[in-house]
């Protein structure tokens, strides 16, 4: 007998929800992924023992923990600091079975090629957001003396004598800021980075390499200034909140309303979307701990558009999709930096969703009550807006392949259970 999608979906690891309400109480925010994987990666510019706190207990950073394993690195987690050996010599190669797990793994480019002049990084390949190509690192790295070949897959990357000189980036690219910034460092003469991202991460990679003995000068700017040194050393280093992990408890309180403080949040990096939510009926304010939240009645729609920081951060918007379709009114969202990145819609819409999607555009029309189905998690933050949906649906949301979700998120399920939530993680035969 053919198995059915339900079936499927009973049989496996999943997170059940219910129509939550009012979420009540206070919540750790943790260390922000996107910078704790590149402080990681930026280990690999010296020998030493480095220590990192503020390290979210997730997948990625255990991914990122293998790679840097893989290379000859000895890596030790515990309670959430991490301590990271680099030996004086390390394997520089990135293989495909990791590179494939986690694309940010491409930010060893940088550190290998100014540590050690070499690197060989398997491409990581497309993936839920579309295609998502390397080619800014690599020009980036181009124009400071790196040269590139592609072969069975890998980008082999040599640098035999490093040297600052202007960079343009043609987009402002995290990973690709990151990885000129990392290599620069270790440059001979002034890098300039110009269009250069300007989001909080870069900041806190600019901080740690500073510490570190690098001068790096401008980050958080679009335009950063890096005087190549010859010598760096290990440093021990806080790694910044997380802005999205807070912004998904801010969505949560959204649909489920109430009142809570988001411990440890960073008003500062949160600007445009408090703005937005401010629009949309969640009041916040900063408050001593971090983030004071609150949110009654229904929400109401605006339009959305993603752009790169200071702007609404494209990793919001399944957050904000969620949002609009129970909020009253008609929104219109508007993706500017990836090509795909709205498959979660078909799932909010097997919840009751009213939403149309065109190319980079979705509209959504606000509809009083969701209602409980199962649905699958197809990446992170589409995993985490599932769950948050489901807190004002109808009935049982069962979210499959939750394993997206503890790629980003610790215990998830624990702190918005802890708010007043009622969801639960289910795991097989658990
Ligand atoms: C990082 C974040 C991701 C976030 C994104 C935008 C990590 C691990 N991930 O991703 O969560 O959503 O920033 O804030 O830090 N592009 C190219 N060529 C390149 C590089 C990028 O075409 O060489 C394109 C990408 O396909 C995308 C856009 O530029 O369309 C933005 O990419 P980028 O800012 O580099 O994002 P990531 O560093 O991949």
């Amino acid at each position: 007998m053919e198995r059915s999608r339900r079936d499927d979906i009973d049989a496996q690891d999943r997170i059940e929800v219910r129509a939550s309400g009012p979420l009540e109480g206070t919540v750790a925010i943790g260390g922000a992924k996107n910078s704790v994987l590149k402080l990681m990666a930026a280990c690999l510019l010296t020998e030493g023992t480095f220590v990192i706190r503020n390290v979210p207990d997730i997948e990625d950073v255990a991914v990122m923990g293998e790679v840097l394993r893989s290379m000859g690195v000895s890596v030790s987690r515990s309670d959430h600091v991490l301590t990271i050996n680099r030996p004086e010599s390390v394997t520089p190669e990135a293989p495909y079975a990791l590179t494939e797990q986690l694309r940010a793994s491409t930010a060893v480019l940088g550190p290998l090629l100014a540590g050690i002049g070499h690197a060989r990084v398997a491409l990581p390949g497309g993936d839920d957001f579309g295609p998502r190509p390397i080619d800014m690192h690599v020009a980036g790295l181009e124009a400071i003396g790196c040269q590139f070949e592609v072969s069975g897959g890998d980008v082999i990357a040599t640098a035999d004598n490093l040297v600052g000189n202007p960079v343009l980036l043609e987009y402002p690219s995290v990973g690709a800021t990151e990885n000129v910034m990392m290599a620069a460092v270790r440059a001979k003469g002034t890098t300039v980075i110009d269009n250069a991202a300007r989001e909080p991460e870069i900041a806190d990679l600019a901080g740690f390499l500073n510490h570190m003995g690098g001068q790096v000068a401008g980050a958080g700017t679009s335009t950063i200034v890096v005087e190549g040194v010859e010598e760096l050393h290990p440093v021990e280093h806080t790694a910044v909140s997380d802005r999205i992990e807070a912004a998904t408890f801010l969505a949560a309180l959204g649909m489920a309303g109430g009142e809570i403080t988001l411990v440890g949040a960073r008003p500062d990096h949160m600007a445009m979307l408090c703005r937005k939510l401010g629009d949309m009926g969640v009041r916040t304010s900063a408050d001593p701990d971090g983030i004071w939240a609150m949110c009654s009645g229904r929400l109401r729609s605006a339009d959305v558009s993603t752009l790169p920081y200071p702007g609404l951060p494209t990793d919001c918007k399944p957050l904000l999709v969620a949002m609009l379709s129970v909020a009253e009114g008609v929104g219109i969202v508007t993706e500017n930096l990836f090509s795909g990145r709205f498959r979660y819609v078909d799932e909010l819409v097997r919840m009751g969703a009213d939403i149309r999607t065109e190319g980079h555009h979705a509209v959504i029309r606000g509809v009083d009550r969701l209602s409980g189905a199962p649905v699958r998690a197809s990446d992170i933050r589409a995993g985490a807006a599932l769950v948050v949906a489901g807190l004002a649906a109808d009935g049982v949301t069962l979210v499959s392949d939750p394993h997206h979700i503890d790629r980003g998120y610790e215990d998830f399920t624990g702190k918005l259970s802890a708010l007043g939530a009622d969801v639960r993680r289910e795991r097989p035969g658990g």
